[in-house]
């Protein structure tokens, strides 16, 4: 639809007040339709599903000149990849094949929805494997799902097929995304079960013309649980021949499919080590079961047995020895930093300390510790920052924990979409700015007209790149990590301590706060887990006056009279940065305002009130961290910093009862604090 007539369809609706467009956010990026200005397609002659997709796909929305989609050899481009070019007779997408013109037409869509002109170009993805993680359990909930239910039905298949499957499908093909693991890495063993496997072989077919290929969490106890076996040795021939027979019965069904994802030995999964083998004789033993029909493992590296009194350390002393014993249809996936997906982490000293193993990034996209469905928490800066330390030449392929559910909007918040589409972008060319991928997404999702001004415009894009560091500010400025509340994630609890319960669960191992100091000493003198990263950068981490200032409570315990580089104490710098991230939340939220007009009231309406949400958490957050650190800095909070309105005593009273699959409430949130 084009921006004016959208405008005028509003402003009906509005005045009329029908309900002719309304908007629910269930359209994602792709609301471009309705081409009134009908242009040329020629398509190649074809059978093919794909090509029918793609040509639909113009049609429906291509606004620019007459346009002339080919198959065309050329090894060059791949089995995903296009070209656009002129010739005589005018503007030619072309591809080796089905998929890289339904690549192609997303590409040149996307062009013109967001007003480019059209780029003449080759593309190709950077990684074969672009995938999607669904912590999705077979009973509806999502772990960490923060948008509603699954938008499985797994009751309902095989017999009925959700008409969301294929919107699903279509959403992440027109970003690139070509895998999907349905299935949560907590994995129960049913899901490779006939029943469930039929189930599965539909979805696929779903997929299967969007060039997006399933695969499944397995469970590595399977063979006990599922098959009765009363071992799940891998170097047991039963159980070889049983994961075997698995996989064929898999391929039998699903011909394509991807292959399995797997959480072995790691908070409680079974796995190799508890029969005294190693991860990669796991992963090898089910690699060789996949291997004839071409499918992967994806083998987690999420452990953290305590061979180290630093968790930091933990993965790497177990996986960086297995470097080179694993088979070449294993892929390690490691997740981005060495703890666990926090607002902020250096990147783990695993990736590229394994040059004779496969490895792939795991990115979380839902925002477990970023202020789940309530924070507006645009994630392509945390990943671009990723990138600049670990060359995306280096990995094999790009996984991403999935924020969508079966909200209307598939993501609870609607400025949450941006982070589906921004991974998908990345997954595709991890080249690409957080900048440039902000100016994509937002014209297209948002449907503000032309008109707009630019200060509006330039406003709300500086909300969604401020908006991550924004986050780390108001809970976890300069390095520090996991002061979360227990279990679910959500809000302030740096004084958490459950009797009996891991250490390494808890906020005072990471935050180490004494009367001398904060911070976790990382560096030589304490764990020297900045012996993990290459030297050079292993030397700048670990002296305190050349550690980056966003790290330095990560790596260093710090005197709380210590010097920062804006000539502040420690103590307070730390003040500054919580009073910045709650300033830089109001700054949102004017943005937000000064947007009001452009916006479609319903949209406009929801995030305001998620503004208002994360405003409260913002300040939730910064007085129990001051509060709390000041008992053991024993220093003043300093003038330029709003006066907290509770006691300690009264936050640390606070307690939400949520589980690790809902996000709070304004209600709850609100009758708690
Ligand atoms: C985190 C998260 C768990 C999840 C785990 C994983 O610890 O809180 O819910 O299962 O990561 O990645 O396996």
């Amino acid at each position: 639809m084009n921006k004016l007539k959208s405008l005028i369809l509003a402003v009906t609706a509005i005045l009329t007040g029908s309900a002719a467009w309304a908007y629910d956010g269930s359209c994602l990026w792709l609301s471009g339709a309705d081409n009134d200005n009908q242009a040329v397609i020629t398509v190649p002659k074809s059978k093919s599903p794909t090509v029918a997709i793609a040509a639909e796909e113009l049609n429906k929305s291509w606004h620019g000149e007459p346009l002339r989609l080919e198959i065309k050899r050329d090894k060059h481009l791949g089995n995903e990849g296009f070209r656009v070019y002129r010739d005589k007779k005018g503007l030619v997408l072309s591809a080796n094949n089905d998929l890289g013109l339904l690549y192609g037409s997303y590409a040149l869509l996307r062009d013109n929805a967001a007003g480019k002109a059209i780029a003449l170009r080759e593309e190709t993805p950077a990684y074969n494997v672009r995938v999607l993680n669904h912590w999705d359990n077979l009973d509806g909930t999502i772990e960490r799902g923060y948008s509603g239910h699954s938008i499985w039905n797994w009751d309902e298949l095989p017999d009925v097929v959700s008409p969301r499957y294929r919107e699903y499908a279509r959403a992440n093909a027109s970003v690139g995304i070509n895998g999907v693991v349905l299935n949560n890495v907590n994995a129960s063993s049913k899901i490779l079960s006939a029943e469930y496997l039929a189930k599965v072989a539909k979805i696929a077919d779903v997929f299967r013309p969007y060039g997006i290929k399933v695969y499944l969490s397995a469970n590595f106890a399977a063979p006990m649980q599922l098959g009765g076996l009363k071992t799940a040795d891998p170097l047991e021939p039963e159980v070889a021949a049983w994961w075997k027979a698995k996989a064929d019965e898999i391929y039998k069904l699903i011909p394509d499919f991807g292959g399995f994802l797997v959480k072995a030995n790691s908070e409680g999964q079974p796995g190799p080590c508890d029969f005294d083998r190693t991860h990669a004789e796991g992963a090898n033993m089910m690699a060789r079961a996949l291997k004839p029909h071409g499918g992967i493992v994806m083998w987690r590296a999420f452990v953290y047995s305590p061979a180290d009194a630093d968790r930091a350390k933990q993965a790497y002393i177990e996986f960086q020895p297995l470097d080179g014993k694993f088979d070449d249809n294993v892929i390690v996936q490691i997740k981005n930093g060495p703890i666990d997906f926090q607002p902020r982490e250096p990147y783990s000293p695993l990736f590229g300390a394994m040059p004779q193993t496969d490895q792939m990034v795991e990115f979380q996209v839902t925002q477990e510790y970023l202020g789940h469905s309530n924070h507006i928490a645009y994630l392509a800066p945390m990943w671009t920052e990723f990138f600049d330390y670990v060359s995306p030449s280096s990995l094999k392929a790009i996984a991403g924990v999935a924020n969508v559910g079966n909200d209307t909007n598939w993501t609870g918040h609607p400025m949450a979409q941006a982070n589906w589409y921004a991974f998908g972008r990345l997954a595709w060319n991890p080249q690409l700015s957080s900048e440039e991928i902000i100016d994509e997404w937002m014209p297209m999702t948002l449907n503000y007209p032309e008109n707009t001004p630019k200060e509006v415009t330039d406003g709300l894009k500086k909300m969604m790149l401020d908006s991550r560091e924004a986050v780390v500010d108001y809970m976890m400025p300069l390095g520090l990590h996991h002061l979360f509340a227990f279990g679910h994630h959500y809000g302030p609890e740096p004084w958490c301590d459950i009797k009996g319960g891991r250490p390494d669960w808890m906020p005072p191992y990471y935050h180490r706060a004494d009367s001398a100091g904060l911070g976790f000493n990382r560096s030589s003198s304490g764990s020297n887990a900045v012996a993990q990263y290459p030297a050079q950068l292993a030397k700048k981490l670990d002296d305190i006056n050349t550690c980056p200032e966003e790290f330095i409570l990560w790596f260093h315990h710090v005197p709380w009279d210590f010097k920062m580089k804006s000539g502040a104490t420690l103590w307070q710098e730390l003040c500054n940065r919580y009073q910045s991230g709650v300033e830089s939340v109001e700054t949102m939220q004017r943005q937000w305002t000064a947007a009001k007009p452009y916006i479609d009231p319903e949209l406009w309406n929801d995030v305001n009130e998620r503004l208002m949400t994360q405003a409260r958490d913002a300040n939730w957050w910064r007085e129990g961290c001051l509060l709390y650190f000041q008992q053991f800095s024993g220093m003043p909070i300093p003038d330029n910093v709003t006066p907290p309105v509770h006691t300690l005593d009264q936050l640390k009273g606070i307690k939400l009862g949520i589980s690790n699959y809902e996000c709070p409430t304004p209600e709850l949130l609100n009758s708690k604090r």
